[in-house]
């Protein structure tokens, strides 16, 4: 499928929101599901990226592009009336909470992209969401005006205490915590391993559900190399990855310690007690 920019711009220091004319992909896509991006003057081949934003009326799709690479640099330099390929919506996204119910998002760096078009789905249904956002510095916090604007109470840390308060963004989820006020239905996390790791395990302790989105390096991004494969479904040892049921697939069988591809069994999984 190939499709055009019709928008792009910075963010801040190598972060760029890039805008994609797609109408079948804005049609189709849940929050949690990812595309593959491809082509370039280098022929660059499939890459991930989250879906973080869509406006249907219009047939776009938004990418948070954070530069790491020739891929990624590639793709955030794109300007509007450029062609690119385009493969998706793919993957399973998040399952979202009965309308109105409260949840939380968690999100590390530019793991909070698709946490972003979590949250306005959720606040469209009339859901309160609050969001933990963290950052190793104030440039890698992701998001933060844009939840403020759309009603989401927000927190946010840094380790170098540039922005919100000094620490990792956990420290905020273990104070929401103990704060004891009235517990979400489902706790939504997206960035390093590690962070996804320590809120999982504070959320399952606390009796919460806990969601996650995990990375690993893709080829196909559609099941078919093996290239994405958690031999184990572990996210740690105590803690497994379950598939969740897409909204247009019926749920799989087991995850929770088996293989896992995580393009096509994920992105998106739910935490479980291994
Ligand atoms: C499901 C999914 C969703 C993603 N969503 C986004 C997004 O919304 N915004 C965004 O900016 N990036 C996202 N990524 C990561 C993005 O795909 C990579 O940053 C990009 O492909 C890197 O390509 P590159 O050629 O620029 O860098 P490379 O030269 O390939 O890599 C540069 C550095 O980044 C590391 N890296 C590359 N790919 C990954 C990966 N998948 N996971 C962890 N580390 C990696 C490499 O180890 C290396 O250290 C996502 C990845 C996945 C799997
Ligand atoms: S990237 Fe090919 S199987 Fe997942």
């Amino acid at each position: 499928m190939a499709a055009v920019i019709r928008e792009a711009a910075a963010l801040g220091p190598g972060l760029r929101a890039v805008w994609l004319e797609a109408p079948e992909a804005a049609q189709a896509a849940v929050p949690g599901q990812f595309v593959m991006v491809e082509g370039g003057p280098r022929r660059i081949t499939r890459r991930p990226f989250s879906v973080s934003g869509i406006d249907r009326e219009q047939g776009l799709i938004r990418l948070l592009v954070r530069v790491v690479g020739p891929a990624s640099a590639w793709v955030g330099g794109l300007s509007p009336g450029q062609p690119v390929g385009l493969h998706g919506p793919l993957g399973r996204g998040f399952t979202l909470p009965p309308a109105g119910a409260c949840a939380w998002v968690v999100g590390g760096g530019v793991g909070t992209a698709p946490l972003l078009f979590l949250a306005a789905e959720l606040r469209r249904a009339g859901g309160a969401v609050w969001a933990a956002l963290g950052g190793r510095t104030a440039d890698e916090v992701v998001g933060a005006d844009e939840l403020k604007r759309s009603g989401a109470g927000v927190a946010v840390a840094t380790e170098d205490g540039s922005a919100g308060e000094r620490g990792l963004v956990t420290t905020l989820v273990e104070r929401r915590l103990a704060g004891g006020g009235p517990p979400p239905a489902t706790v939504y996390a997206c960035g390093p391993r590690g962070m996804l790791v320590a809120v999982a395990r504070r959320a399952l302790e606390a009796g919460l559900r806990c969601q996650v989105s995990v990375e690993e390096r893709m080829a196909c991004g559609v099941g078919a190399c093996a290239g994405c494969t958690w031999p184990d479904g572990r996210l740690a040892p105590d803690l497994a990855l379950r598939r969740l049921a897409s909204s247009r697939e019926a749920p799989g069988e087991g995850g929770g310690g088996g293989p896992l591809r995580v393009c096509r069994d994920g992105p998106c999984f739910e935490v479980v007690r291994a």
